[in-house]
């Protein structure tokens, strides 16, 4: 079992859950929109589950998927955090655990930079007080979005890295994903 960590930014508090975060979580794992780069949308009794596994990774690693409270009006508007990779591919660490860092935030706090702030304070954490020697993250390339937060975090992508999602059958058209990287000493000094 490990403390949970609790981290802030100019306008979030990324803290662990609470049960009220479920009725905004499944709002947001309903819309399609939200969802589009993923396989389905999610029902509520499915975010109740994706709730429960981020828990359960917060009391095993002290760290996980921060759900993102603003500080001006206390609203929960969706997740950004690191997390352990649960599949193997080329990619991952073969000597120890491959972490990711990974972002969903509810289509009205979209544009305005929110995403960028808490992951920025998750890779503080990650480096600076975790002293992990590198994060990764992944989406389909489409995933315009997503891979512009990667690259305004300093990851950069080689094309060697990119992967076909074991946890998707072939032919799947979400099944390819572009790999970003970023080890600590390129985070400390940017
Ligand atoms: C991926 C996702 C989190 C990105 O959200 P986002 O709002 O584009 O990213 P940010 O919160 O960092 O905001 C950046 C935008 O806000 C703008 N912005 C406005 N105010 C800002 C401020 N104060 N600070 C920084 N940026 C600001 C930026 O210019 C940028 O706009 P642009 O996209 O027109 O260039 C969001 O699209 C999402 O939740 N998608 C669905 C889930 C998903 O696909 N997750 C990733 C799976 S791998």
């Amino acid at each position: 079992m490990a403390e949970p960590i609790e981290l802030r930014s100019e306008r979030l508090l990324l803290r662990t859950w609470r049960n009220e975060d479920l009725t905004p979580l499944a709002a947001m794992v309903a819309d399609p929109e939200v969802m589009r780069y993923f396989p389905a949308t999610q029902s509520t009794a499915e975010a109740g589950q994706l709730m429960e596994r981020v828990r359960a990774h917060f009391a095993e690693h002290g760290f996980g998927l921060w759900a993102l409270e603003r500080n001006d009006n206390g609203a929960f508007i969706g997740f950004t955090g690191l997390g352990v990779v649960g599949f193997n591919a080329p990619f991952c660490n073969p000597a120890g655990p491959t972490i990711e860092i990974g972002w969903r935030l509810a289509r009205d706090a979209w544009g305005q930079g929110f995403a960028s702030e808490a992951a920025r304070a998750a890779l503080a954490c990650a480096f600076e007080g975790l002293q992990l020697p590198e994060v990764v993250a992944f989406t389909v390339p489409a995933n315009q979005p997503s891979r512009a937060v990667m690259e305004r975090m300093g990851m950069r992508r080689n094309p060697a890295d990119d992967f076909q999602h074991p946890n998707l059958p072939d032919g799947h058209p979400l099944r390819a994903h572009v790999l970003y990287r970023l080890a600590r000493e390129q985070w400390l000094a940017q």
